[in-house]
């Protein structure tokens, strides 16, 4: 019975690590993917294969591809790939440190760890600006339906794709603009969450409304804060049956559609984009039989 990894479908934890390694383009990388997919539960690590992976491999997963640079009026959302992803999930950062070690130390030399990002949540699930973040995600079975290629299509059910951006925040930016810009910017109240039915165009809800696509374009959010010793913002991590509705939203964002770019860009920007194909689990560990492993 083949699963979504479940840690995919759970709530954010309170902290995560994400690993983004590159492939050693001499090496092979099957005896070491095998060895990472003995120890990843879908759950405590989510981890997902890059297109450069999937090729090395010489497999085919319809519906993976690499990350378009989006292009907007003054705006970019860079594309930075990375061959395998992982998320660390948990609550005791020690324990994540060398959860990440155990990673690296059964990748490596194949594999080259080239970014580490500590996350973590923020109050009840907000992003740093003080905005609750994932309000509108679809829940229960509307999530699976969003997230996860749907059992009938054989081979890949049970997987999900994944997109995943870091974004930095100018906090300073934020903060300086009043609280009606600021709740205009997203297009709701920070105070209680609701919605301003008559915000700009430009509020982030606005651009990204779900249910205003054709057909709806409907990701399940997993984003954490994110923060080093000098810059902060959010990682953006959208699971998806395809990569399909984060196109469409990520483009209306960027003002593809009508010119007119989400105000999220006024105090914030992506500096990496990479798209990623999280395989299912099956017996606990990670199934890679599509790939002949
Ligand atoms: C720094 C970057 C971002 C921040 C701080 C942010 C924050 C938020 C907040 C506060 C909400 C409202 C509550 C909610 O429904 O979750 C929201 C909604 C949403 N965001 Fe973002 N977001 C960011 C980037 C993105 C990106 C890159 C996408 C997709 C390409 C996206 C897609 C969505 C969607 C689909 C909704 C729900 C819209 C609806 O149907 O009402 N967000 N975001």
């Amino acid at each position: 019975m083949h699963s979504a990894q479940p840690g995919i479908m759970e709530p954010i934890p309170p902290l995560a690590r994400y690993l983004i390694f590159s492939l050693n383009a001499a090496s092979d990388p099957r005896r070491v993917l095998a060895a990472l997919a003995e120890n990843v539960d879908g759950d405590e690590i989510v981890v997902g294969l890059g297109q450069s992976l999937i090729l090395a491999l010489g497999g085919n997963i319809a519906g993976l591809r690499t990350f378009p640079p989006h292009v907007g009026p003054g705006l970019e959302a860079p594309a930075t790939h990375g061959a395998l992803w992982c998320w660390l999930r948990g609550a005791d950062r020690g324990e994540l440190i060398h959860r990440a070690r155990g990673i690296e130390r059964i990748v490596s030399p194949v594999f080259r760890l080239e970014k580490t990002i500590d996350a973590f949540r923020y109050g009840s699930g907000l992003d740093l600006t003080g905005y609750e973040d994932g309000t509108e995600n679809p829940k229960g079975e509307d999530a699976v339906a969003a997230a996860i290629v749907e059992s009938r299509n054989r081979p890949l059910a049970g997987s999900s794709f994944v997109a995943v951006q870091q974004w930095v925040h100018s906090l300073d930016q934020f903060e300086a603009m009043t609280a009606e810009e600021q709740d205009f910017t997203i297009g709701r109240h920070k105070s209680d969450n609701e919605e301003i039915g008559d915000a700009p165009p430009s509020a982030h809800i606005k651009r990204t409304a779900q249910e205003s696509f054709e057909p709806a374009a409907f990701v399940l959010r997993r984003s954490m804060p994110w923060a080093d010793e000098t810059r902060e913002g959010l990682v953006f991590v959208a699971f998806g049956k395809s990569f399909d509705a984060f196109e469409v939203l990520l483009n209306r964002m960027m003002g593809a559609e009508d010119g007119i770019a989400d105000a999220l860009f006024r105090f914030t920007h992506p500096i990496s984009g990479g798209y990623f194909w999280c395989p299912p689990i099956d017996a606990g560990r990670l199934d890679l039989s599509v790939l002949g492993l």
